[in-house]
This record gives structure tokens, sequence and C-alpha cells, in this order.
């Protein structure tokens, strides 16, 4: 028998395969699909910002910076109404969920301003909530704001928004820093107890008939991995806090690379829209088979082996890598 069972920020997991953040779990039923097909938790889709209580003022400083009119940026806002769960709703569906499910459920949040929308974090622990995780999802646009400026911001959110709860926080970041050890370190300090990396940003595209902006949401593929990857390798042993991939977890593969880099789980949200939900079980068995051929009797035994700390050449995660990749292209 391989030994699947791992733990994510104090919570404990039978196995690394986490759902994510997506309107797939809107529905209590495909919450329900994915404990039957091994999912060892589910982040529930976000609760946005824009669709709380909003301080005004704060979320005005982060979002409009650089545009020339609240009007016209107000355009580019999600409408509430495209939301189907009022914010009532989203507390009730974790009531729900949380009534008819074994494995851990987790909250989620997503915003930039440290406003009065963050009550909403005590809202979800006290549904019952195992945990929550914060999507800070934030484009500088403004060039007078400096790095030290918007980095300090994501610390206070994260402090006030820990101050709120009891239950675990993961957050959940993009991969555009300076520094991304020194974020990472700083955010720790806050009060992070997970690490979700990365974000993808959906890129808006041009449409060059109509002179329009238009969203353009392309799903992953296991190619985007690599970058999660290097991170996860770079900052294994270097935090204290349990690092989540998501972003181009599709296989068993995927699975076992993330986990050998040093993440605690893999979670996955594109796969599952385009094969289904079920596709869990095929991941989760696809990872059993590999540990089970390469005789690792857990995943925990292969937690962290191609981290930075733990290969042979560490420079292969840094600068000295660059060269070499691009000499081995012929
Ligand atoms: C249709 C769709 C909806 C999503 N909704 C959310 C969301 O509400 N909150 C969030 O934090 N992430 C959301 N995500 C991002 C995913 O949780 C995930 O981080 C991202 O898609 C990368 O993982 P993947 O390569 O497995 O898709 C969404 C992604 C997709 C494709």
């Amino acid at each position: 028998m391989i030994d699947l069972s791992t733990s994510y920020m104090g919570l404990k997991l039978k196995n690394p395969i986490v759902a994510s953040s997506s309107y797939l779990w809107q529905d209590p039923k495909n919450i329900k699909k994915a404990d039957k097909s091994g999912a060892a938790a589910v982040v529930l889709h976000s609760l946005f910002e824009e669709q709380l209580e909003i301080e005004q003022e704060e979320l005005n400083k982060f979002l409009l910076q650089g545009t020339e009119s609240y009007a016209e940026a107000l355009t580019y806002f999600p409408e509430i109404k495209e939301f189907k769960f009022a914010p009532d709703e989203y507390i009730e569906l974790i009531n729900e969920v949380k009534a008819d499910s074994e494995i851990p459920i987790i909250g989620s949040l997503n915003g930039v301003s440290d406003g009065g929308w963050i009550k909403y974090a005590q809202k979800i622990e006290e549904a019952g909530a195992d945990a929550l995780e914060l999507n800070i999802y934030y484009i500088p646009t403004d060039t007078s704001a400096t790095s030290g400026e918007i980095e300090e911001n994501y610390y206070n959110l994260v402090k006030s928004i820990k101050q709120k709860i009891r239950i675990p926080l993961a957050v959940k970041l993009s991969p555009y820093f300076s520094s991304t050890p020194n974020v990472l370190n700083n955010i720790e300090k806050s009060g992070a107890d997970a690490f979700v990396i990365f974000n993808r940003f959906y890129q808006p595209d041009i449409d060059i008939k109509n002179l329009e902006i238009t969203p353009n949401l392309v799903l992953s593929t296991s190619e985007e991995l690599r970058l999660r990857l290097r991170w996860a390798a770079i900052m294994y042993g270097k935090i204290k806090s349990d690092i989540a991939i998501t972003g181009g977890v599709h296989t068993g593969t995927d699975v076992i690379k993330s986990i050998m880099a040093g993440a605690k789980v893999s979670m996955m949200t594109s796969a599952l829209i385009k094969n289904g939900i079920g596709h869990i079980e095929k991941v989760l068995s696809e990872t059993t088979e590999w540990l089970s051929k390469n005789d690792y009797d857990s995943i925990k035994s292969i937690q962290g082996i191609m981290s930075q700390k733990n290969v042979l050449e560490p420079s292969a995660y840094e600068r000295a890598n660059y060269m070499k990749t691009l000499g081995s292209y012929k």
C-alpha cells in the first residue's frame, strides 16, 4: 500500500491533490463528485472584493490608479449580477457543504485592499470553512507607486485578515515580484500559513476590428508548471509555510514533480474543466503507480527531494542554468 497522506497548513489530507478555486464548486453536487473522485480538499470559488461591502476609498486607491476616470474604470469591473453567489449565499454554501462532506473545505477571498470587505474572512470561518485562501490579484498601473509600497499593502492585508480568523490562512500570489523570496518571507511574518503559487493572470486581448479589449481565458497546459516548480524548489526549506502549486497540474507526473520540488499539495482547475471532475481519480492512480514502480512507499518520501537545497546542482535553478539551457537548443 502506498501512503499518499500529507498535511497542508495543519489540515490532515488523504492525498496531495486539491481541487483549486473555480466556479465548479458553486454546485454542491460537484463538490460531492470531487470528494468521490478522491480530491483531498476543495477550495471554493472566490468571494470578490468588488462583490462585498466596499470601503470605496480604499478600493479606488488600488484599482483606479492610472485610469483616466472613475466612470471609465468602472466599465472594467465585473458586474455584481454576473456572479451567481451573493455573499450571504456563499456563506450558506459553506454551511451546506460542510454538513455533507468529509474532506476539508477551504473558503476563498479575492481582493487587494485592507477595507471593510475583509470581515467576510470571519464569516467564512464561522460558517465552518477549514481554512481560508486569500487571492491577491493586483496589477499596478501607477508610475509613482513603488514596489515597496505595494508589497507593504500586501503585508497589511494579510495581517488584518489573520487578526480576524483562527483557521489557517493561505495566500495565493502572482509570480511578478522583484524578490519573490523576500515577499514570501514577509507575508509569512504577517501571518500566512501557506502559499499558493502562482495565480494565472488572464491577459486581455485586443479586438482589432471593433477596437475593443476582450477578456480571454485560456486554460493551462502542463508547460506552465515549470515556473511553479522553480519557485517551490527555491523556497523549500527557506520558509516554514507550506507550499501549494497551482497552474499546470494535469497529470500524475505533474503531481510527482510538484511534490519533489517541495510543494505539499498540487492543485487542479484547468484539467478538471477540460476532462471532467472524475479526472482526479486518473491523476491519483497515475501518482500511486509511479510511486509504486519506483519503490517509494509514500508521497512524503519524495517531498522536496528535487528542491534547490537537496539537488546536487543547486545552480540549476538559478541564472547559471540560463547559458546551459540556451546552449542545449540545437
Ligand atoms: C474558469 C476559472 C475560474 C477560476 N476562478 C477562480 C476563483 O474564483 N478564485 C481563484 O482564486 N482562482 C480562480 N481560478 C484560478 C484557479 O484556481 C487556478 O489557480 C488556475 O486556473 C491555475 O491552475 P490550473 O492550471 O490548474 O487551471 C479560476 C480558474 C479558472 C480557469
